[in-house]
């Protein structure tokens, strides 16, 4: 069989209880299917019927029979849909939906060559930018950790100011604070307002410059400009570009990091590929050579590009001579 259909279903029913609110529904609470019809304003019938499938994956447990039968979130459908922590899929599958829709598309993107126009809502936004963070949490101390030994090498002890370009809500930018680096975080003004949110009372450590880095960046000098799967979004010009940017905005000896998918060396870089075929105008998976192309013509030097450990993706580092 080529596709499992069962995986399908799954999603596709999880996310429909959670943009309709059953998930949220059921809270803690044991409830009956008018009880989470009354609260998520939903048909009863078909949320008897959406109930059961939960119970069919594993979200939910059910009690009892008939008129009496009552639904409760189990422990793994509170783990994955509903409690804070690193386990939490509640925006990561959202956002698989909504990345199914466009790919459901595909056939009109191969005819006309882009996709067609489509306005992110509010809520789409939202599970876009928080995915990001739901990531495993030691890939992300991986890229960390990688980033800070490239550019403190030669000087272990250096405190180093950071920008994170295209950062989402901070949750890099997040870590590289509390290992030590001055971070700021920058992107589109919206996705800042939910980033001030996500970070809580850490908001405050960091520093937020609302931009769009295909037009300007925040001037620094910085010491590290990192730049996390957004190579990935624009095409070859607009990447030279923002690398040209990228080192006008490095002090003498400042690293550029990239982390995205590395056509050629990432085994997930051709299916991504096609992701951004259905979400971007212009955006793809980059080769090595292509990488190595437009540091070498923004001046960079000593560039290295590593495959990471915990994730199918790589790191692309240059400096900036002193
Ligand atoms: C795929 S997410 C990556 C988030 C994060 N860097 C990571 O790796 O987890 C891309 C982010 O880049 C931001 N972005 C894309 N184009 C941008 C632009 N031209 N200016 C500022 N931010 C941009 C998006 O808003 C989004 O938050």
């Amino acid at each position: 069989m080529l596709v499992e259909r069962k995986e399908i279903e799954k999603l596709l029913v999880l996310t429909a209880a959670l943009e309709s609110g059953l998930i949220d529904a059921l809270g803690e609470s044991a409830r009956t299917p008018a009880e989470v019809g009354r609260l998520a304003s939903t048909d009863e019938r078909a949320t008897r019927i959406v109930l059961d499938a939960l119970v069919d994956v594993g979200a939910v447990d059910s009690a009892g029979e008939g008129g009496r039968q009552s639904y409760r979130l189990s422990a793994e459908g509170r783990r994955r849909l509903l409690d804070p922590g690193p386990d939490l899929e509640r925006n990561s599958l959202l956002h698989q939906a909504n990345k199914a829709r466009g790919w459901l598309e595909l056939p009109h993107v191969l005819k006309h060559g882009a996709p067609k126009e489509r306005r992110r809502s509010a809520g789409s936004l939202k599970s876009f930018v928080r995915t990001m963070a739901e990531g495993a949490p030691e890939a992300m101390d991986e890229v960390v950790e990688r980033v800070l030994a490239y550019s403190r090498e030669g000087n272990p002890q250096k405190r180093l100011t950071l920008l994170d370009a295209g950062g989402a809500v901070g949750h890099m930018a997040r870590r590289f604070r509390e290992r030590g680096a001055e971070a700021t975080l920058c992107d589109r003004p919206e996705v800042l307002e939910e980033a001030w949110e996500y970070q809580g009372e850490g908001a405050a450590q960091l520093n937020f410059h609302p931009c769009d880095f295909t037009e300007e960046l925040p001037p620094g000098p910085f010491d590290v400009i990192y730049l996390g799967n957004v190579y990935h979004i624009y095409g070859p010009a607009t990447n030279a570009e923002v690398t040209r940017r990228v080192f006008d905005s490095l002090g003498p000896g400042g690293s550029i990091a990239v982390r995205d998918f590395v056509l050629g060396r990432s085994g997930r870089a051709p299916m991504f590929a096609v992701n951004m075929l259905q979400a971007t105008e212009e955006g793809g998976v980059w080769r090595e050579s292509q990488y190595r192309e437009w540091l070498t013509e923004a001046g960079f030097e000593d560039i290295r590009i590593i495959d990471l450990d915990h994730s199918d993706n790589q790191l692309v580092f240059g400096r900036r001579p002193h």
